[in-house]
């Protein structure tokens, strides 16, 4: 990968009409190298790890801490995605220099690049203060997951005109305040065609059509690992809770048949050496092994 290869705030911005972004969340390092190396172009640490990685019911109650965790272990291995960071609930809401103090911790100590937070009309101000920071922030409007209550449920927006004329005035407020791009969630198809059609900035979908910029999916949706809910905007690119499930199932029958670990597995003595001879260790060059074990026999 050469330095231009390397997904920014900038490059996203300019791809609007030229190509479609695809984004997807996580939210630990194992799977970010793969979503990289996958070619996904930005990582998105949702609060959505509420959900899918602490078992929640909703977003509220992750904090800018649990973010910034996730944010580390995802900043640290991925080379090409442009990384962004949610603004948990009551993180921005508050204040203009609240918001600008938390999008600066995620930036200092998640390792973001950038920030993205729910709302429009009601928060472009605070947007606009932390674009001046030099913090990319993204949008997000439509169903806004940290509204769940207010919006009597995870519903879809905008669905008569009044309602849409409402999201696309949320839109155009945070591409006004400085958003370089912004996530449409949970909106009819025609309306996120609209907004994708009225807006400079590009829109990452989320069960709003095929008509906006990029789409966004939730790794553990679109892996087909979290199968409490399936929502119909959700496409399962792979089963990997059934082969989770399966291969659980495998490893627990050789454990009890006594068939794992087999003797390609296992450690054997040192032979006996007489006093000076040298240990046939490898020196570690580096000074720490790869791994979190020995791979072989000499330890290395
Ligand atoms: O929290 C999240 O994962 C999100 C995406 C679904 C857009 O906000």
């Amino acid at each position: 990968m050469t330095p231009s290869d390397k997904v920014t705030a900038p490059s996203l911005l300019a791809s609007k009409g030229k190509r479609k972004i695809a984004m997807l969340t996580a939210y630990d390092a194992t799977l970010a190298r793969l979503l990289d190396e996958g070619g996904a172009d930005v990582l998105l640490v949702g609060d959505s790890l509420g959900m899918v990685v602490q078992g929640l019911s909703n977003t509220l109650p992750v904090t800018l801490e649990e973010i910034c965790y996730h944010g580390r272990a995802v900043a640290r291995v991925t080379r090409r995605a442009h990384v962004v960071g949610d603004m948990p609930f009551m993180s921005f809401q508050v204040s203009s220099e609240k918001a600008l103090e938390a999008a600066g911790t995620m930036l200092k100590q998640g390792g973001f690049e950038a920030v993205k937070l729910e709302g429009g009309v009601s928060v472009a101000e605070h947007v606009r203060r932390i674009v001046d920071a030099g913090i990319p922030v993204m949008g997000h409007v439509g169903l806004t997951p940290q509204s769940v209550h207010a919006l009597g449920g995870f519903r879809v927006q905008g669905k008569g005109e009044d309602a849409a004329v409402r999201v696309v005035n949320d839109a155009k407020a945070v591409e006004q305040a400085g958003a370089y791009a912004i996530v449409l969630e949970g909106l009819p198809a025609d309306l996120g065609r609209r907004i994708s059609e009225s807006l400079q900035i590009p829109t990452i979908g989320i069960g709003a059509g095929p008509h906006c910029d990029g789409q966004v999916l939730v790794c553990y949706d679109f892996l087909g690992m979290y199968r409490e809910i399936h929502p119909k905007f959700v496409k399962r690119f792979a089963e990997l809770g059934d082969a989770v499930v399966e291969a659980t199932q495998r490893y627990v029958a050789e454990v009890q048949q006594g068939t794992f670990p087999a003797a390609e597995h296992s450690f054997g003595m040192a032979k006996p050496r007489t006093v000076g001879e040298p240990t046939g260790a490898k020196p570690l060059v580096d000074g720490s092994p790869p791994g979190y074990g020995p791979a072989s026999d000499d330890g290395s």
